[in-house]
């Protein structure tokens, strides 16, 4: 099995800081229905980690807990606490705002803003008050290069986002995230609307980035997280069953449900 190149061993500390996103006793509800049982983890900063697991076992849910879009779910409940740079997200007094802006998230498919491929990646910094044309430009060319997008639109940056592919679509999602700087950047399966090209893209990026971010990344290609992962998170009905280093967790996992899901007898 081709692992991801560099061998990562994590530091087994309970201390949340560092930018490392620290769960602690996260539970969460739709409804009466439980879709996150008790989960604590430290993921660590300026690393990929993959969750992995069947579908339905809670991977979207903690992805949105992050970055608190488990909130805008009707009839959802959350107990815990979600630690970031010794901030808990879930304060009643946290600044929603302020946590989102340091998530960049990617979808499973890619929603550009109904306008300019230019004016998509201007949106975050326009908002941040940033008015002058030729910082805007610099601003627009720098982090369409840094996805990776430049070459293939600089010549029709003002017209429709809409007339990209999904794959160029994703990668002006990322430009536009990007462009507000986070600390973060979530993806929840975010290549699995793609096309094998656009995938390897979007993984590359990722690889690139992730001396420069925290990456968590949701897959259900569990080749995908063979060939990307530091940190692998098993998850199983709403619960962690199993992480750690991805050489570990893949190549010697201790749970047997592990073991089945990455030999396909479980999916
Ligand atoms: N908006 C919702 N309302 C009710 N139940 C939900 C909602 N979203 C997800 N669930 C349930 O929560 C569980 C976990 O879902 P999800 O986090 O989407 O899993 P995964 O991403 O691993 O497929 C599933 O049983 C799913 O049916
Ligand atoms: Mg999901």
């Amino acid at each position: 099995m081709k692992m991801a190149t560099e061998i990562f061993v994590p530091q087994i500390t309970d201390i949340c800081d560092e930018g490392n996103i620290c769960v602690e006793g996260l539970n969460v509800f739709y409804g009466d229905r439980q879709a996150l049982k008790d989960i604590n983890i430290t993921l660590p900063a300026k690393k990929i980690t993959a969750i992995i697991g069947p579908s339905g076992c809670g991977k979207t849910t903690l992805l949105k807990c992050f970055n608190r879009l488990i909130d805008s779910i009707d009839g959802t409940k959350v107990t815990g606490k979600v630690m970031l740079n010794g901030e808990d997200i879930f304060d009643p007094h946290a600044d929603v705002i302020k946590i989102r802006k340091k998530m960049g998230l990617l979808s499973q498919r890619p929603y550009p803003l109904p306008m300019s491929i230019f004016d998509n990646v201007a949106y975050g910094p326009r908002i941040h008050g940033i008015r002058k044309k030729s910082e805007l430009n610099q601003i627009v060319e720098y982090y369409l290069k840094e996805a990776s997008l430049w070459d293939e639109v600089k010549d029709r940056l003002n017209t429709p986002a809409s007339g990209l592919s999904i794959g160029q679509q994703q990668r002006l999602c990322l430009a536009r995230g990007l462009a507000v700087k986070p600390e973060i950047i979530l993806g929840d399966e975010p290549t699995s609307a793609l096309d094998p090209i656009s995938s390897a893209h979007i993984e590359q990026k990722f690889v690139e980035f992730k001396n420069k971010y925290t990456i968590v990344m949701v897959t259900h290609i569990l080749r995908q997280a063979i060939r990307i992962a530091d940190y692998i998170i098993f998850m199983y009905l709403g619960e962690i069953i199993e992480h750690g280093p991805a050489y570990q967790v893949l190549e010697n996992p201790k749970d047997k449900r592990t073991s089945d899901y990455i030999k396909g007898i479980i999916s």
